[in-house]
């Protein structure tokens, strides 16, 4: 047992029904070598202040062995780090620290796909047809007389066909790989009892490394329908999410075998290691099925993420989330920012839909104020760590970072930029490197000043440095806020709706606590009760765009 596995936080089997998990994207949280690119020294040397924010767990983005045309999710060895964010050893140094402090620690998986630069796919590119080395992939002839065709029509999710062909060492052309992201992301074949062998080796590396659980990407894609039929894919659909009903690529029945077995391997170690899906998948009851009592712990919540702010429209979604969830007797999840979607305080500001992984950019109409979307971000997280279950924050939204919408095009990293040919901005404006310090080089994010995506000068006011102690802050709202959430134990809640209230306003009860979120244009006079989370409210009304805890 390494000694991050001997310090882990105290077995509480239940501890992730009501969690608070804090999404760190190690490019960008803190870089201590300098290079530009954050890495786990650096996240090992910033933990006292996510423990001081007051969050349960932290999970990482990946950080391994990889070319990095992915961001991190082509990996090219899925028990290794990358240089670029270090080693083992700091890993474990890392990992040591949270469990220190009280954190648990989350690590991503990636098993729909590898990287190209995968020893396995290597060995697929020198093998023939029919070869073992090739079936651990989806390699299939082309269509057409001389196979000239992509064996079906399947869109890549970044744009573009989700099939390219290969070719013999002579250069003569030769079979089709499937990749439903980009070309370097060639998708495994989960029917292979190889490919499933191998994961239960890397899960079972990690967890004897100490960690408390994994997110797993893309938890509907794993399994195709056989045959690999052709599909039309309706236009409104969104690019990441993919997952439109009866999708051959997407949400196929075969998946919940694959999570069965990955579930029983997590229970060996103790009950208290979780999986959380990364499933697009609606509506919620279906979601709800990959997390049945066998299969994982929690799913991100992506419907009440994708949720305008709109009154009616959430307390739908919160509804169908607690019944759906309940059903099957998992916590709900509430998330609203991640690394592949628009930062929230801008998105839910935002006046025309960007679909999930489009981004925005300088000529997307109606992109708001800085003061506008903070205080509009403030007020959705509000109503969010007000909610029954577990809550995930993206790093950064602490500080109320906006999206980044002026990203010069050559800076521009995101696959779905460049395979776009800049029609989707793609991703980056919600990655780029947070502040730390206002008057240091990169504001504290790297001591040489570098930063693998530019950031803006305006966030020499939103550095850490600059909320701290600062009572109006965002910073110190989130950590009220946390704090708050669980003296009044408001995860374990029954909520309770609040009927009559003004069109645009929602409210409910949750335990003591009462919950009136504003959202509807006009102020509201506030009801009779102790104000207990004051977010710039004036006396006595509760303005647009606000949301108040209350005890009566
Ligand atoms: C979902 C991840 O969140 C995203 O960043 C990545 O590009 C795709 N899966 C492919 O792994």
């Amino acid at each position: 047992m390494s000694t991050a596995a001997a310090h882990r936080p105290a077995a509480d089997a239940e501890w992730w029904r009501t969690a608070v998990i804090y999404q760190i994207y190690p490019r960008s949280f803190a870089d201590a070598s300098g290079d530009g690119i954050g890495d786990l020294a650096g996240i090992t040397s910033r933990l006292d202040a996510l423990a001081a924010l007051g969050v349960d767990a932290i999970w990482l983005s990946p950080f391994y062995v990889s070319p990095q045309h992915d961001a991190g999710y082509d990996v090219a060895d899925f028990t290794d780090v990358d240089p670029v964010f270090g080693t083992l050893d700091d890993f474990d140094t890392m990992s040591e620290r949270a469990h220190e402090l009280g954190l648990r620690v989350i690590v991503d998986i990636v098993p729909n796909h590898t990287s190209s630069e995968h020893t396995w796919f290597k060995q697929a590119l020198a093998s023939a047809a029919g070869s073992p080395e090739r079936a651990r992939y989806i390699f299939r002839d082309g269509r057409g007389d001389d196979g000239s065709e992509a064996p079906n029509n399947w869109q890549s999710v970044f744009g573009g066909p989700a099939w390219t062909r290969v070719h013999r060492e002579d250069g003569a052309p030769d079979q089709w790989y499937l990749h439903l992201f980009d070309v370097t992301q060639p998708d495994l074949d989960w029917t292979n009892e190889e490919v499933r062998a191998e994961f239960d080796r890397i899960l079972r590396f990690w967890l004897d490394r100490g960690v408390d659980g994994f997110r797993v990407d893309v938890a509907h894609g794993l399994a195709k329908e056989a045959n690999l039929p052709d599909f039309e894919i309706a236009d409104d659909i969104d690019s990441m999410a993919g997952a439109q009903t009866g999708h051959p690529a997407w949400a196929q029945e075969g998946v919940h075998d694959i999570w069965r077995r990955w579930r029983a391997v997590v229970d060996e170690y103790g009950g208290d290691r979780i999986l959380t899906a990364e499933a697009w998948v609606s509506p919620l009851t279906r979601m709800a099925q990959w997390v049945r009592p066998d299969e994982m712990h929690q799913a991100f919540n992506f419907p009440y993420l994708m949720s305008k702010w709109d009154s009616a429209a959430l307390r739908t979604v919160i509804d169908d989330s607690l019944e759906a969830f309940e059903a099957v007797g998992a916590p709900s999840t509430w998330v609203l920012s991640n690394h592949d979607v628009v930062r929230h305080p801008t998105r839910l500001s935002l006046t025309v839909p960007s679909p999930q992984g489009h981004g925005i950019g300088p000529d997307t109409p109606g992109i708001p104020e800085a003061d506008t979307a903070v205080r509009r971000g403030r007020a959705a997280t509000q109503l969010m760590l007000a909610l029954p279950g577990s809550a995930y924050l993206y790093q950064g939204e602490e500080l109320g970072l906006p999206e980044v919408t002026d990203i010069p095009g050559d800076a521009r990293q995101d696959p779905t930029w460049h395979r776009t040919e800049g029609e989707r901005y793609g991703r980056d404006g919600c990655r780029v490197p947070i502040p730390w310090s206002s008057d240091s080089p990169a504001y504290g994010f790297s001591p040489t000043g570098l930063t693998w995506l530019p950031q803006p000068d305006a966030w020499a006011g939103l550095a850490r440095s600059e909320q701290e102690g600062d009572e109006g802050s965002t910073l110190s709202f989130y950590k009220e806020a946390l704090r708050l959430r669980r003296e009044h134990g408001m995860a374990t809640g029954t909520l309770t709706w609040i009927e009559d209230l003004p069109e645009g306003v929602l409210g409910f009860t949750v335990g003591a606590v009462t919950v009136i979120a504003n959202v509807s244009g006009d102020p509201l006079p506030l009801p009779d009760g102790q104000n207990i989370l004051v977010s710039g409210l004036a006396t006595g009304t509760l303005p647009p765009d606000t949301t108040v805890w209350m005890l009566r």
